[in-house]
């Protein structure tokens, strides 16, 4: 999908530089021609040869090794690319990137490219969180410099918190956003994600079992065709996925609210799993125990938002909601799909010993205007891969 497309890598000093040899796998697998470049703290962390080994090219390091330097060597090799990828990168490259030095090779192509610059922040938490490093961010930004990640999760140093690089494929669907490659480049999707939480009091509230994985997947795999996601999440347990738009949310009336503001959009998948009611009478304070027993507590419906949006003036061309269902999954799916104005209908079967709520696999049933199709039980991610292809037919 990225045939023809030449990319300089810049690969910076940190860990995390391990990962950018498989990014220079996926990219030649996709089709990628890739000029590697290896700043000298990053030939600390790979060596020069798995570099230009996996990339097939020459390896740049220096400056001066652009041997020829008198032909403007650094100009052609940022002008003839058609996108800059750095990654890691670090806070150092970000600095430079952001004071403008052009004191060795890596910072003197991002000087001289009219291309645009992708960059895969890794760095320690705490200097991620750096006053400067986040000034550095937000400068880079107004330039027009394209991030993704970092990351949360557990580092190298033993520190937890943002700082990861985004894993490899994270980068290729970012790089592909970037050069505007993938049948769904160019065009937004709405996805909702995640259970809600409706509160009782201040402390405790209404959930469910939802995890929020299929939700996470799907945005993924459509951000992997090129989407632009608007990625609208309760509080799920799984975390969301990187070079998407996060709102967080807590109840349903918030993820209307979100939900709505994201729009236009040309397609909406409701993959949250929404609470049908609030507390009414929830309570300004912590509910105590009384003698007068148990609290009664009034419940309220909630907003529909997969209705909303199948209803709304501003209707996404293609709207996708789910169906958990426990029985008569089918018959059941095709009466939501009618009763909620969608398009399609992704039902499946949570019945206990399903092991789906929560689970890694996913076995649905498609229900469209033309029919119903069941999918064989898959892993949730290649459920989204396949949902989001037909997504991209259907939006062609
Ligand atoms: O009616 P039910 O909850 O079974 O419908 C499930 C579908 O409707 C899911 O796509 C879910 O995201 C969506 N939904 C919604 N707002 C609600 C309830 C469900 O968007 N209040």
């Amino acid at each position: 999908m990225l045939g023809g497309k030449r990319i300089v890598l810049i690969i910076g000093g940190g860990i995390a530089a391990y990962k950018s040899l498989e990014l220079i796998r996926l990219l030649r697998g996709a089709g990628a021609a890739v000029s590697p470049v290896l700043t000298r703290a990053g030939a600390q962390f790979v060596t020069p040869l798995s570099v230009a080994a996996l990339a097939g090219e020459t390896l740049y390091q220096d400056l001066f090794d652009l041997t020829a330097e008198t032909e403007m060597g650094h100009i052609q090799l940022s002008r003839a690319a058609d996108l800059l990828v750095v990654a890691p990168a670090t806070a150092d490259l970000m600095a430079k990137m952001a004071g403008g030095h052009a004191d060795d090779l890596a910072s003197t192509l991002l000087m001289a490219t009219d291309k645009r610059v992708l960059i895969a922040p890794a760095m320690n938490v705490r200097m991620w969180d750096h006053p400067a490093t986040q000034r550095n961010l937000a400068t880079l930004g107004a330039d027009g410099v394209l991030t993704v990640g970092p990351e949360r999760g557990d580092m190298a140093c033993g520190e937890h918190g943002p700082g990861r690089m985004a894993e490899p494929a994270a980068i290729m669907a970012a790089i592909a956003d970037a050069l505007g490659d993938g049948p769904l480049a160019g065009r937004h999707v709405l996805v909702t994600s995640g259970p809600t939480h409706e509160p009782i009091d201040p402390v405790r509230y209404i959930a469910n079992r939802s995890s929020g994985a299929q939700g996470a997947a799907l945005a993924a795999a459509l951000r992997d065709l090129g989407a632009r996601i608007s990625f609208v999440t309760g509080p799920a347990t799984v975390p969301a996925p990187s070079g998407v738009t996060v709102t967080r949310v807590e109840t349903a009336r918030q993820m209307r609210d979100a939900a709505l503001a994201a729009l236009p959009a040309d397609a909406a998948i409701c993959a949250a799993a929404v609470a049908d009611w609030h507390v009414a009478n929830a309570g300004v304070q912590k509910l105590k125990k009384t003698a007068g027993g148990a609290p009664a507590l009034e419940f309220a419906e909630n907003p529909d938002i997969l209705a909303e949006l199948s209803a709304h003036p501003a209707r996404p061309t293609l709207v996708v909601g789910f169906a958990a269902e426990t029985t008569d999954v089918t018959a059941h799916a095709q009466a939501k799909r009618a009763r909620k104005g969608c398009d399609w209908i992704v039902a499946n079967d949570v019945s206990p010993g399903t092991g789906i709520m929560g689970g890694a696999d996913n076995a649905v049933t498609l229900i469209t205007a033309a029919g119903s199709e069941d999918w064989p039980r898959l892993p949730k991610a290649e459920v989204a891969r396949r949902l989001a292809r037909r997504i991209a037919e259907a939006l062609a």
